[in-house]
C-alpha cells in the first residue's frame, strides 16, 4: 500500500505540474496567501482572512499526520491548493473526519480538487476513520458536484446559514461512509 503522506508530482489536465505533498509550519506564508486568495472571494469557504502569520502558524502547527492532516499542492515553490481533515474531538466522533479544501484561481478545474481530495480520503481509510464529512455553501455547485462524484452523500441543509454578499444561503452538510455501512443504534 502506498504511503498516503507521500510527497508526489502531479501533472494536471492542462499540463501543468504540481507537488502534492504535506504541508506544516515551514508553509505558513504560501498557506496564508492562498487561503486569502481564496477568503476574499467571499463565495467559497467561511473564512474571508486570516489576519496574520501567528495565527497562520498556530493553525499549521496542529496537523500531526495522525489525527489531523494537511496537504498542499505547490507550483513554482508557492501553495496554490490546500486540503485538510480533522479528527472528530470527542470519543463519540472520532471516528469522523471534518474536511475542507481550498484551490486558488487559475488552478480551479483541471483536476487538482479531485487529486487533492482522493489523497485527504486515502489517508483516512490509512489511518482508520469511518466517515468523512463536509459543509459546502448551495451555491458552490462545482464543490457539490466533485463531493457528489466521490460518494458524498447529502445529510442536512442548514437553512440560511451563511449570509453572503447580502444574500442568504443554504449551508449542505454532506457525509460519505468509507467503510463498510453498519446498522444505526436503535434511538
Ligand atoms: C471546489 C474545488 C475544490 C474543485 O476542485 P477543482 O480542481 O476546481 O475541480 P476538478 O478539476 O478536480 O474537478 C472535479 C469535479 O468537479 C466538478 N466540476 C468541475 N468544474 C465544474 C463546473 N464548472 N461546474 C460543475 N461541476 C464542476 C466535476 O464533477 C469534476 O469532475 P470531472 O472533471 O471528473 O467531471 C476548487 O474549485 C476550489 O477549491 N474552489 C474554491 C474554493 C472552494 O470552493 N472550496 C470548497 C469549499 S466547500
Amino acid at each position: 500500500m502506498a504511503d498516503p503522506m507521500r510527497d508526489e508530482e502531479l501533472t494536471l489536465r492542462d499540463g501543468r505540474r504540481v507537488r502534492l505533498r504535506p504541508g506544516g509550519t515551514a508553509d505558513a506564508e504560501s498557506t496564508l496567501r492562498n487561503v486569502n486568495r481564496v477568503g476574499e472571494e467571499e463565495v467559497y469557504i467561511m473564512i474571508e482572512e486570516v489576519p496574520n502569520l501567528e495565527e497562520e502558524r498556530r493553525w499549521l502547527s496542529a496537523f500531526d499526520g495522525v489525527r489531523n492532516v494537511l496537504f498542499v499542492a505547490v507550483a513554482d515553490g508557492d501553495v496554490i491548493g490546500a486540503a485538510d481533515c480533522h479528527a472528530g474531538a470527542f470519543r463519540k466522533d472520532r471516528h469522523v473526519g471534518g474536511v475542507g479544501i481550498s484551490i486558488q484561481d487559475g488552478w480551479r478545474e483541471v483536476g487538482l480538487g479531485r487529486r487533492m481530495m482522493e489523497r485527504v480520503l486515502e489517508w483516512m481509510r490509512v489511518r482508520g476513520f469511518a466517515k468523512a464529512e463536509l459543509a459546502v455553501f448551495a451555491t458552490n455547485h462545482r464543490a457539490r458536484r466533485l463531493y457528489e462524484s466521490l460518494g458524498f452523500v447529502e445529510e442536512g441543509v442548514r437553512r440560511r446559514h451563511v449570509r453572503i454578499r447580502g444574500e442568504f444561503v443554504d449551508e449542505i452538510l454532506m457525509g460519505l461512509w468509507l467503510g463498510s455501512e453498519p446498522a444505526a443504534a436503535a434511538p
